[in-house]
């Protein structure tokens, strides 16, 4: 019973722990000449853990002391049932001795009588016996029964704590998440540095933010991609688009007029590729109002520009389609958005499975410009582009990731670096860069997550996002 007592004092303790979660965050505008302040707080959100095991074994425990209880009160009964038999025994017994000694002072009716008072306790003690009998039986299924709960009790509590770890560590990524968007937002609000290259290089990635689940509520939909245009038509600055599939393939996508209607998978647009201009692999990316994707026939790069409704395509030569990143198949064509441009990674025979940029001149779809790393693409997770800067990234373990490796298309310098980062769920099949808010977009096993990223800046004095806080 410690186990149960050990197990209940927890759950209660972390009960008073949980509490409703609420997350606020709100801008005081007093006017006043004081500028913009903003307020960031953060609330424990409630840990969210089956507790339903718990109760059954909680019931159980109960029932089982119940049970004990009735059968304590029972052996009670049978002590003293026992008592009085013995004494009646002992009284035959000296009885039957009596008549033993003197065997004429006893005529037939007594022998008779005291057959009687022998069969009697006989029966007694043989009531006695099937009651205790079936009394060690209860014994027996309850000791089955609590050895069974000691062991359910030991499991759970396994099980509970690592729950318990991973509902706080997701608590925990939650709250920081939060905590990250309200600092960016001081820091966009004070210096603000999107579209700026004044840096040199990413130094840091934030929590993940995981939005949502995709917008089919399906974990099968484990390819596909999600994100804001990287260059947006006026009107469309807050314009999301999402596309995902069961296997690594593209037929369609759809746009949602801001970050909410995503979240509520209230799509404005939805559009439906034509069967000969699908594609494959999830490295697809929106800008100009344009969709980038991996053509399947002819094998090479796909756009639909949504304003004009038109496609065209490009077939780079000695591309291969033998090179996909390690954990998602079929990604060949990764194409890329930043501060500069549109670009495009892919590897080839040629460069024997290595790492090759292209940068795409927009206004022709045509290559203009290509770089050769030292990277071998099925190696690697995968790459994107921040300021004319190839970033790569690899698999450390099952929580994190690594952008390991830079190349600078301007110096044509290479460097290996690092900068861990969590990732939310197992694979993920689409990671690109977005200059417009400077962060990382991710479709993570189905989920929509999101990374803020952190630059070295080079430039005048950049405000401490911490300083912010007020
Ligand atoms: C806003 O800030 C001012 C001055 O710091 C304070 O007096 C006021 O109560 C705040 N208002 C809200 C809504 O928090
Ligand atoms: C899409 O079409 C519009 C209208 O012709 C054009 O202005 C825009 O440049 C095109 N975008 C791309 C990426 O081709
Ligand atoms: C930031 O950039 C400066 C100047 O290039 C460099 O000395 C410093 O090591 C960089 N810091 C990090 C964390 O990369």
């Amino acid at each position: 019973m410690i186990g149960t007592l050990h197990f209940l004092a927890l759950l209660s303790s972390t009960m008073a722990l949980g509490r409703a979660g609420l997350w606020s965050e709100g801008r005081n505008e007093t006017g006043g000449g004081s500028g913009d302040r903003c307020r960031c707080d953060a609330f424990l959100p409630s840990s969210t853990f089956a507790i339903k095991d718990l109760v059954v074994v909680e019931q159980t425990a109960g029932e089982v002391s119940h049970k004990l209880e009735l059968e304590m009160g029972k052996i009670e009964e049978y002590e003293t049932k026992l008592t009085s038999y013995a004494e009646k025994i002992m009284k035959l017994t000296a009885e039957i001795e009596k008549m033993e000694k003197n065997p004429d002072d006893y005529n037939d009716a007594d022998m008779e009588d005291m057959t009687v008072e022998i069969k009697q306790v006989e029966a007694l003690i043989k009531e006695l016996q099937l009651s205790i009998s079936s009394s060690t039986a209860v014994f027996v299924s309850l000791q089955a029964q609590i050895t069974g709960m000691v062991e359910t009790l030991n499991k759970l509590e396994k099980t509970y704590d690592k729950n318990l770890v991973l509902a706080t560590r997701r608590e925990y990524i939650k709250v920081q998440a939060q905590l990250e968007e309200c600092e960016r937002r001081h820091q966009e609000l004070f210096n603000p540095n999107i579209g700026s290259c004044a840096h040199t290089g990413i130094i840091r990635v934030g929590v993940p933010i995981v939005s949502h689940l995709n917008a089919h509520l399906s974990t099968s939909h484990k390819f596909g991609g999600w994100g804001k245009d990287s260059k947006p038509i006026p009107d469309r600055e807050s314009m999301f688009w999402f596309s995902s599939y069961t296997s690594p393939y593209i037929g369609d996508i759809r746009f949602y007029t801001n970050y909410k209607n995503l979240i509520l998978r209230n799509h404005f647009q939805h559009h439906s590729l034509q069967s000969s201009w699908t594609g494959t692999g999830n490295n697809f990316i929106v800008r100009d109002n344009t969709l980038y994707y991996q053509l399947n026939r002819p094998f090479g790069l796909g756009k639909f520009n949504f304003t004009t409704m038109k496609y065209e395509s490009r077939v780079i030569p000695g591309a291969s389609s033998g090179f996909s990143y390690t954990n998602s198949p079929s990604q060949n064509f990764d194409f890329a958005a930043d501060e500069t441009g549109l670009w495009v990674t892919y590897a080839s025979q040629e460069s024997s499975g290595r790492l090759i940029i292209a940068k795409i001149d927009e206004p022709s779809f045509g290559v203009s410009e290509g770089w050769l790393t030292s990277v071998y693409k099925p190696g690697v997770s995968n790459a994107f582009m921040v300021c004319g800067v190839l970033y790569v990234v690899r698999t450390v373990d099952t929580h994190t990731e690594e952008i390991f490796y830079k190349f600078d298309t301007k110096t044509k310098q290479e460097s290996y670096i690092s900068v861990p980062f969590e990732r939310f769920q197992d694979k993920y099949s689409n990671l690109d860069y977005n200059p417009t808010d400077q962060k990382l977009y991710m479709y993570n096993d189905g989920y929509y997550v999101n990374y803020h990223l952190w630059f070295n800046h080079t430039a005048e004095a950049t405000v401490e996002p911490s300083l912010l806080l007020s």
